[in-house]
């Protein structure tokens, strides 16, 4: 499963880089607006930042309006794939950028049938949004497996399953169990994700032990 980070902060983007973990950025308004800074600036940086693939996201809501705008957000960098919302003008930009060969994420999925609808309609990739399911009381990983199922009874179907709204580590575990392709993972729970109370605990024993032999290795 590949790891994308969901944030808009370079800094951020910059330390995970490092990691040489990370394959991928999506951002959304929401988090370009915590930035305060201009959008096509932010991107611009993000781009320059990781190899993979960089969700931007159209803010028309009509079919003429995202095709400008994404023409604009292609025009940044080469990484740059266009993120359009789950309406029938997003599916119809859908359609018309992938046919030109334009990478798209079609954001805003809550259902199966909305998955199914952007994989015809071309997108690269699908983002349903699990954490705001389980919001309200839906099942969202459900859903990952829902749309995993179909994906696969179709080779012509070939978008992949981008798990999106991850607030927990739990959820990446249970993301990549249901056979998502990748997942967009705020900062702080990409970070988590290494976190275990016995690693630490066996580490101090381990230095203790070694500190006690008087060796070194170097
Ligand atoms: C995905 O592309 C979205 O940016 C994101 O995962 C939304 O997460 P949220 O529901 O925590 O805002």
């Amino acid at each position: 499963m590949k790891f994308f980070v969901d944030t808009a902060d370079i800094d951020e983007i910059r330390e995970l880089a490092e990691t040489g973990l990370l394959d991928g950025v999506t951002t959304n308004p929401s988090l370009v607006a915590k930035t305060g800074r201009h959008f096509r600036d932010a991107l611009a940086d993000i781009c320059a930042a990781v190899d993979g693939p960089v969700s931007a996201e159209v803010a028309a809501t009509d079919f003429d309006g995202m095709m400008a705008e994404a023409e604009v957000l292609a025009g940044i960098a080469d990484n740059v794939v266009i993120k359009v919302p789950l309406t029938w003008d997003g599916l119809k930009a859908c359609r018309a950028l992938s046919i030109q060969g334009r990478r798209v994420n079609v954001t805003l999925c809550f259902s199966a049938n909305q998955a199914l609808l952007a994989a015809k309609a071309g997108a690269t990739y699908i983002s349903p949004f699990i954490g705001r399911l389980d919001d309200i009381g839906a099942d969202g990983i459900d859903l990952i497996a829902e749309i995993r199922t179909i994906y696969d009874n179709y080779d012509a179907l070939t978008t992949e399953v981008l798990a999106a709204s991850i607030r927990t580590p739990v959820s990446v575990k249970q993301v990549a169990l249901a056979g998502a392709d990748v997942a967009t993972i705020p900062p702080g729970v990409l970070k988590a994700l290494v976190k275990h109370p016995l690693t630490d605990i066996g580490l101090e024993r381990f230095l203790a032990d070694w500190k006690a032999t008087g060796q070194t290795i170097v």
